[in-house]
């Protein structure tokens, strides 16, 4: 299955395997430069179906460090443009781009905070900071929401301009989507907080704004949290109603990762540690899903294909060692269509 094409909208990928979203913290003013043109370049040349480009900031504030990749301007859509471009002519694979906003997580270096004069003061639905250590988030007014929404619309107008096939909301690994989601960082009273379907409402507003920005050529995926590992937080019974909702709100499919909202959450991590909370949100809430976490090796992201897991494999730090696993398992499954065809050549004259 692995080898298997399927579609989004229109958007048609040729295999199952997924470049995930790694921040690169190799950006000045969020502008995508040489060094991303040729890691995203790569992993095209290397097979892979879909390359996610990592979490770009729908602000300046949305982004984790002073080194993360933007896309508020149009200058940053620019540079973006060259590697989808790039993408497009010289292979068969599709570039989508995930868009951001890190919230309470924001204005870090190295995972640690960093002051305001180098940084910037963070915004949160409830002012809860990640650690007692950082500094209390600004609490988020109505209106302020309100603009964040449209931060995301502007943000995917640009991406689609600049030609991308896939765009993918960030709403897992406690920013600030999943700060709304979760009943540990969201605290409000008003009609963003208290009950689920009002901690949905952010994201719901987003993907609604986001979705009048798309055309049937361009998919439109959601990474959540499956679960926040917290007693009283957000579990994935909670990820399977979402995914329901989502889905009726044209999302085409859900990106399952885990945690990361809850400082010191005690997390077992093993090889697909997170398959089974993709697994139950793609069977309960009857949509497509990502699997994503500690998945290395050809035959595994066969079986969790096979078992009706995942529809897609994403890949993140085996892609950095690997940037040709997809071309790789492709000879190994002998599905050698799927080299690129400068590649072939050199197999034809051998
Ligand atoms: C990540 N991850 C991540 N996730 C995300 O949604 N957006 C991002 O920008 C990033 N950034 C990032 C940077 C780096 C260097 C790493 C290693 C990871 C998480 C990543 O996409 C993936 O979910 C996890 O790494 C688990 O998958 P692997 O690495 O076990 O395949």
């Amino acid at each position: 299955m692995l080898y298997t094409p399927i579609k989004f909208r229109n958007v048609e990928l040729k295999n199952r395997w997924v470049m995930s979203p790694m921040c690169m913290y190799s950006c000045e003013n969020g502008l995508a430069n040489d060094f991303h043109y040729v890691h995203y370049g790569s992993r095209a040349q290397g097979g892979t179906g879909l390359v996610m480009v990592e979490a770009t900031g729908v602000e300046p504030r949305g982004r984790i460090t002073n080194h993360c990749m933007g896309i508020w301007n149009d200058e940053q859509a620019a540079k973006l443009q060259k590697i989808v471009e790039f993408v497009h002519k010289n292979s068969d694979s599709k570039i989508g781009i995930q868009i951001a906003h890190a919230g309470r997580k924001g204005s870090t270096w190295e995972n640690k905070q960093i002051s305001l004069e180098e940084g910037w003061e963070t915004i949160a639905p409830s002012p809860i900071p990640y650690h007692p250590s950082e500094r209390i988030p600004h609490e988020l007014s109505v209106e302020e929401i309100k603009e964040l929404v449209q931060n995301f619309k502007d943000a995917a107008k640009r991406a689609v301009n600049a030609g991308f096939d896939v765009i993918e909301i960030h709403g897992a690994h406690g920013y600030l989507v999943h700060q709304f989601l979760s009943p540990l960082s969201n605290v409000r009273s008003d009609e963003y907080g208290g009950s689920f379907e009002n901690r949905s409402r952010f994201l719901l507003e987003i993907v609604d704004a986001v979705n009048e920005e798309l055309s049937e050529n361009v998919a439109l995926f959601v990474r959540i949290s499956g679960t926040e590992y917290a007693e009283d937080g957000w579990n994935v019974n909670d990820s399977v109603e979402l995914a329901k909702i989502l889905k009726n709100h044209s999302v085409d499919l859900i990106d399952v990762s885990s945690g990361g909202n809850i400082h010191g959450a005690k997390i077992s991590v093993f090889d697909g540690y997170q398959v089974p909370f993709s697994s139950q949100v793609r069977n309960e809430a009857d949509v497509k899903t990502g699997a994503v976490g500690l998945i290395t090796k050809v035959e595994q992201a066969e079986e969790i294909l096979q078992k009706g897991n995942a529809d897609l494999i994403f890949v993140a730090r085996e892609i950095l060692r690997n940037p040709y696993i997809a071309v790789q398992g492709s000879f190994e499954m002998k599905e050698d269509s799927f080299f690129p065809h400068q590649y072939l050549r050199a197999k034809i004259s051998s």
